[in-house]
């Protein structure tokens, strides 16, 4: 099913079939990457969650292994082993997850335990058992080890409208501490819209340099759900975090609930759930689309943390540009952009790397049209606004199919008339991610109709000549491997 579907993802890591959202216990062991994520094995819908779980070595090759954690039926996880992390203790993953029941608004933080990396034992007791007082929302712990301790941030809502990552301290791992809330704030306004929300989901945190740390939580409205990323940057007091700078974690619509992993050689990795933009009438709402192709979710590209002076920095993780096989098309000049241009072939699964300049007097800016069907109906765009220098990532055109969401969205980059950005898009059959050289990330997904070659086109906007540079390479796809037992039966969960 899922294979004939020609929006299904080659470069990005899902299992073969059915729902996945967010990534969970993100860990590097025993040599080997880790990556667990919420899974319902049992169809293509965002209920019954299990932790599925893919292992490898150099971020290419993947094997699946089987089922983390499965809901054990009247036990406290009965309706979910929702979102959390791990850690690698003496030969050991240790498994951190909110534990769902429909009978309780709040998800306690339980544990559970591996010893080979594949199989968990819940720990006996949970670890928190209640919310902390005045709060209206409550779940995803994130554990990491600070010198001599353990540290643990929970997602929650407070009472007074404010989003928070309330926190927890231990010498254990067993028994935990309220130490309080690390950070809470108002709703509070994101570069290019929205804001951070009245609740905090999936909180991470980074310590990227010494006196400097990273937020990242995904920003939750109460009544509507999903709404968007962010990462505040600023100084760790231990007991709370003096926010510095807010920044949007993803400018695009439709990556949410980025988790972090703290590599061996000291690197901070990102995964983020890349979700569908089908007919679904809002974020994990039932879709006869999604039911159709019998796949819904990936994740995205591992993207590499760093801090620069403009803020957090992301990029595609280094191991990607090792699937890159044939270079397509190379071109670097300056284009008229008063007509279209057509610059060469593309495969659906792609990595680009581009200059787009601005005019010097302002009247117009080089653009990127990915040309998908044949009469050239739908385009995918890829633009620098000619009045304001934002990249402009455009679907509004990609798909003549009616049930794809449409929209354009923006990254402000501040470049002024005369000036280009640098950026680079990887593109996945039917998401494209997006990173400028200052590392801004936007993550799109869209669904082209048609069998047609792609091609790419030079087509920028308003007139004059202004600088444009594209180089292009055929992507190779991920290995993914189903190990000895296959993933997406129950019966293989432990
Ligand atoms: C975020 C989230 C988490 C929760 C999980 C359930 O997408 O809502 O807060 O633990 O998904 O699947």
């Amino acid at each position: 099913m899922h294979h004939e579907d020609p929006h299904y993802p080659r470069a990005h890591l899902r299992p073969p079939a059915h729902w996945i959202n967010d990534p969970n216990g993100l860990v590097f062991h025993d040599g080997a990457y880790h990556v667990f994520f919420q899974y319902n094995p049992g169809g293509v819908r965002h209920t019954d969650m299990h932790w599925g779980h893919a292992r490898s070595h150099d971020l290419l090759h993947w094997d699946l292994l089987p089922l983390a954690l499965a809901p054990l039926p009247d036990g406290e996880d009965a309706d979910g082993v929702w979102s959390g992390n791990a850690v690698s203790l003496d030969a050991r993953v240790v498994a951190f997850y909110a534990a769902r029941r429909n009978d309780r608004w709040w998800q306690p933080v339980a544990g559970a335990v591996s010893d080979d990396g594949v199989r968990f034992n819940r720990m006996a007791e949970l670890l928190v058992e209640q919310p902390p007082p005045d709060t209206v929302m409550f779940r995803d712990p994130y554990v990491w080890h600070d010198r001599d301790r353990w540290r643990m941030l929970v997602g929650a809502a407070l009472a007074d409208g404010r989003g928070a990552a309330v926190q927890y301290v231990s010498g254990d791992l067993q028994h935990w501490d309220y130490v309080g809330p690390f950070l809470a704030q108002h709703p509070t306004a994101l570069p290019g819209g929205g804001n951070t929300e009245e609740g905090w989901e999936c909180v991470q945190f980074a310590s990227l340099a010494p006196d400097r740390g990273a937020l990242v939580l995904s920003a939750w409205d109460p009544a509507d759900g999903a709404a968007g990323t962010a990462v505040y940057l600023g100084e760790d007091c231990a007991e709370t975090f003096e926010p510095h700078v807010l920044q949007r974690f993803d400018y695009g619509p439709d990556l949410y609930a980025p988790a972090l992993l703290h590599a061996p050689d000291g690197r901070w990795l990102a995964w983020g759930w890349v979700w569908e933009a089908r007919d679904e009438p809002r974020v994990g709402a039932p879709s006869a689309w999604t039911d159709e192709v019998g796949w819904a979710g990936m994740l995205s590209l591992p993207r590499e943390l760093t801090l620069t002076e403009h803020g957090l920095h992301q990029a595609p993780a280094r191991e990607i540009d090792r699937l890159r096989g044939r270079q397509r098309l190379e071109i670097g000049h300056a284009v008229a952009l008063d007509e279209e241009v057509e610059i060469g072939r593309l495969g659906r699964c792609a990595d680009l790397v581009a200059t787009l300049g601005r005019t010097a007097d302002g009247a117009g800016a080089a653009g990127l049209r990915l040309v998908m069907s044949a009469d050239g109906r739908e385009h995918l765009d890829i633009r620098l606004d000619a009045a304001t220098g934002d990249l402009v990532v455009d679907r509004e055109a990609a798909s003549t199919d009616p049930r794809a969401k449409r929209g354009a969205w923006r990254v402000p980059t501040g470049v002024p008339a005369g000036g280009s950005v640098d950026i680079r898009a990887v593109i996945d059959h039917s998401v494209v991610e997006v990173f400028t050289s200052a590392g801004q990330a936007l993550t799109m997904r869209f669904y082209p109709t048609g069998d047609a070659v792609w091609r790419l086109r030079a087509a920028g906007t308003g007139t004059g000549r202004a600088p444009l540079a594209v180089t292009a390479w055929d992507l190779n796809p991920l290995v993914i491997e189903s190990g000895r037992r296959h993933l997406g039966t129950k019966e293989s969960a432990s």
